[in-house]
């Protein structure tokens, strides 16, 4: 991502706070996986989207109309023994040249500087609740303030999710971020392809899991956007099944939802697929099912939609199906109406797609359905998971877990879908797992 990108938004975000406030947006922390080792870091989408800066231990400070600019970075000092051990660090000379912060002081001194700042401001906008360690800070640095009202010290007297503007942002993709999510959805669906050529019978779902990770990594993308599921047989009838331990067997179906990365975008693809390279009878149907709602759900994604319309047609489609196979008994309407597909579909058909796997953006405007514009990116994954002890169905079906799931991109005249490239149709499928063997 160029700087002038996140120069942009900043200037963006300094004009929706405007003149008299004041906004701030703390770095992710590290955390501790065991003893002396950290999780991988990774920065907040919030905080990377207006600085472009990945370290841990920064606050970045806006102050729209400020004489000596209005972004302030505080971060990390130099350090030479830390340089050493743990690697490069921008410093403070690298805060302001490198990612263009017109002034930069030290994460030690934000005490001390804080309720300089905020003197005089009406509003600040920060993660409001989001962040305890922020919140006390900020009320801290309030409180200083407060006393300092002698002296003639004025405090901000409102505090304002900063979401609210910034997430209205993130939820409109530019074509700087949309180039990085196309990257992501491409090398993704290589991932998936090399997953179907490589499953075999008697494989761990971990090796295949290894498949995909090494595809991302060798395309040049160094992490996953989420721990990637793979799920043989009946592990795909739990949702967020990640532990990825069992050993695959022929005649199950295998569930892969991974994505990877792309400097902080994501993509999020899911396919299912015979272990063996050809589907059984009963699997067929269920998955030309899933297969048919996704197509009806996609074709809801389109400018003016509303953003529950993929979900209704795709809920439409299944209850359809699930009553022509004898899953359901009833009337259409009727079993829709009082969700009687929650027993086998119990999630909604997408989520917002960016810089998180499950990205901001508000769903209702009033308590009204989100109208779908250009620039939106959601997934749209539609799913049917028979329970293996669910005795009200035949035995045929039970233990089956289907979802398909694309990343598609809202246009001027309709949809992009960013994943198309991973087979999808059984005939494709088994096209071209046949050709791996
Ligand atoms: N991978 C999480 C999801 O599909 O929402
Ligand atoms: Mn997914
Ligand atoms: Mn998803």
């Amino acid at each position: 991502m160029k700087a002038n990108e996140f120069k942009k938004r900043r200037q963006q975000l300094l004009q929706s706070v405007g003149v008299g406030n004041i906004a701030l947006i703390s770095s992710a922390g590290m955390h501790t996986r065991n003893r002396d080792v950290d999780y991988p870091f990774r920065q907040d989408s919030d905080f990377y989207y207006l600085t472009g800066f990945n370290e841990p231990d920064a606050l970045a400070v806006f102050v729209p109309g400020r004489e000596e600019g209005g972004y302030i970075l505080f971060c990390r000092e130099f350090d030479e023994t830390k340089a050493l051990w743990e690697g490069a660090h921008a410093g403070l000379e690298g805060a302001a040249k490198h990612y263009a912060a017109d002034e930069a002081f030290s994460i030690n001194e934000v005490d001390e500087k804080l309720p300089e700042l905020l003197a005089g401001k009406r509003k600040v906008f920060y993660p409001l609740g989001h962040d305890a360690e922020l919140d006390a800070s900020v009320l801290d640095w309030l409180k200083q303030l407060r006393e300092k009202a002698r002296s003639g010290a004025t405090a901000p007297h409102e505090l304002s999710a900063i979401e609210q503007i910034l997430h209205e942002m993130r939820l409109f993709k530019s074509a700087a971020e949309l180039k990085l999510m196309r990257l992501a959805a491409d090398v993704s669906a290589q991932g998936h392809i090399k997953a179907m050529q490589a499953c075999r019978a008697g494989r761990y779902e971990y090796q295949i899991e290894a498949e995909l990770v090494y595809h991302f990594m060798q395309a040049g993308l160094r992490a996953v956007a989420y721990p990637s599921i793979v799920a043989g047989g009946k592990n795909a009838c739990t949702l967020h099944y990640t532990g990825n331990t069992d050993i695959l067997k022929d005649g199950d179906l295998l569930l892969i939802d991974a994505g990877a990365e792309c400097d902080h975008y994501a993509a999020d693809i899911t396919r299912t697929f015979p272990v063996s390279g050809t589907f059984s009878d009963a699997q067929r149907q269920l998955y030309q099912l899933v297969l048919d709602a996704q197509t009806a759900a996609i074709a809801q994604v389109k400018p003016g939609a509303d953003w529950i319309q993929p979900h209704e047609a795709a809920v439409e489609v299944l209850t359809r199906g699930l009553v022509k196979l004898g899953l359901l008994k009833g009337r259409v309407k009727k079993l829709i109406k009082d969700e009687k597909y929650k027993a086998f579909y119990m999630h909604r058909t997408g989520h917002w797609l960016g810089m998180d796997v499950h990205d901001v953006g508000d769903y209702k405007i009033n308590d009204e359905w989100r109208v779908l514009e250009p620039g939106m990116v959601l997934t749209v994954e539609p799913g049917l998971y028979i329970p293996a002890d669910c005795k009200k169905v035949d035995a045929k079906w039970r233990g089956i877990g289907i979802r398909i799931e694309d990343d598609v991109l809202v246009t001027e005249d309709g949809n992009e879908v960013l994943t198309r490239s991973v087979p999808k149709t059984i005939a494709e499928i088994e096209a071209l797992m046949q050709q791996a063997r």
